[in-house]
């Protein structure tokens, strides 16, 4: 239901790689609540030229652009301020890669190369989309910016391997960089912390489907899906969230809350 909870607002929406992609459907929800906005991913992830139906269905341009390059950063700020007539509103992170998780190498025995990698995609992409916004002042006064997380920042999950520490990195950026943009600025800057989702970043962990279904009994109102989550996001894009910044925001159906259920037990 369009509430035009985003009615004049300008966004910028990374990680739409294909329809199940949690930023598809956050931009799906950004066209039906009133946004503008660009679409971009990493060039290569162009190729599959799926994100062309998202661009068509929405109404937006498409900038590739790798996000641990500056270079490419820069532009992909200039040519949507560009093209969308004015500053920035809205900015959703939705970037995440561990080449350790994809080989299936253990936490215990992580390659470094591969795990700095997977800091740079996943985590120092995220100060990098805010450190160049904060230098061109490309964001609006009351702006909003989030990014996804999972718990496995804060609990152990062994299949998660390094990016359980990746993570724990892209929930801190957001505190300190909020610190720095809220007071300069007014920009807001979170994180959401959403439940297993069927994607492909999440289909690539191992024994996914199995945990899939355990936090599916764990939580009280069943995992969050996808569409929920771009709902959640939508919610804090909006002036109805004004005052939320710095945090990590779980979106779960209350399993980060819960200690076992009774589901589990039987
Ligand atoms: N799927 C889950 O279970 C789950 C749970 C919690 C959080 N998350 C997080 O949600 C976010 C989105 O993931 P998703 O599940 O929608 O999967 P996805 O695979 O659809 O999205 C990941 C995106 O990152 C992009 N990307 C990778 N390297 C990049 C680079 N160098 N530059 C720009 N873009 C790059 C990919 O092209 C892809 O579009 C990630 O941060 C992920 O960690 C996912």
């Amino acid at each position: 239901m369009s509430y035009q909870l985003l009615k004049g607002k300008r966004g910028i929406i990374t990680g739409a790689l294909d329809e199940n992609s949690i930023a598809w459907k956050v931009a799906q929800k950004a066209h039906e609540q009133g946004a503008v906005f660009t679409l971009t991913n990493a060039p290569i992830a162009m190729r599959m030229g799926e994100i062309n139906k998202l661009a068509d269905q929405t109404n937006s341009k498409i900038i590739p652009a790798d996000a641990t390059v500056i270079e490419d950063i820069e532009k992909l700020y200039t040519e949507s301020i560009q093209h969308l007539g004015g500053k920035i509103d809205f900015v959703l992170h939705s970037i995440g890669m561990s080449v350790n998780i994809r080989k299936n190498i253990p936490y215990t025995q992580l390659n470094y190369d591969f795990f700095n990698k997977g800091i740079d995609v996943s985590a120092l992409s995220f100060h990098k989309l805010l450190a160049v916004a904060h230098k061109l002042d490309a964001i609006n006064e009351w702006g909003s910016v989030v990014a996804l997380s999972y718990i496995a920042a804060q609990r152990t999950y062994p299949f998660y391997t390094d990016m359980a520490d990746i993570k724990a990195m892209l929930e801190s950026i957001a505190r300190t960089f909020g610190y720095h943009y809220g007071k300069e600025k007014k920009v807001r800057i979170n994180t959401v912390s959403q439940s297993p989702t069927k994607t492909t970043a999440g289909g690539g962990i191992k024994g996914f489907g199995e945990f899939f279904d355990f936090a599916d009994k764990q939580s009280p109102l069943g995992n969050a899906s996808a569409d929920d989550c771009a709902n959640y996001c939508i919610s804090l894009f909006s002036d109805l969230t004004r005052m939320v910044t710095m945090q990590n925001l779980y979106h779960d159906g209350g399993y980060s809350s819960t200690g076992v259920s009774s589901e589990q037990l039987l």
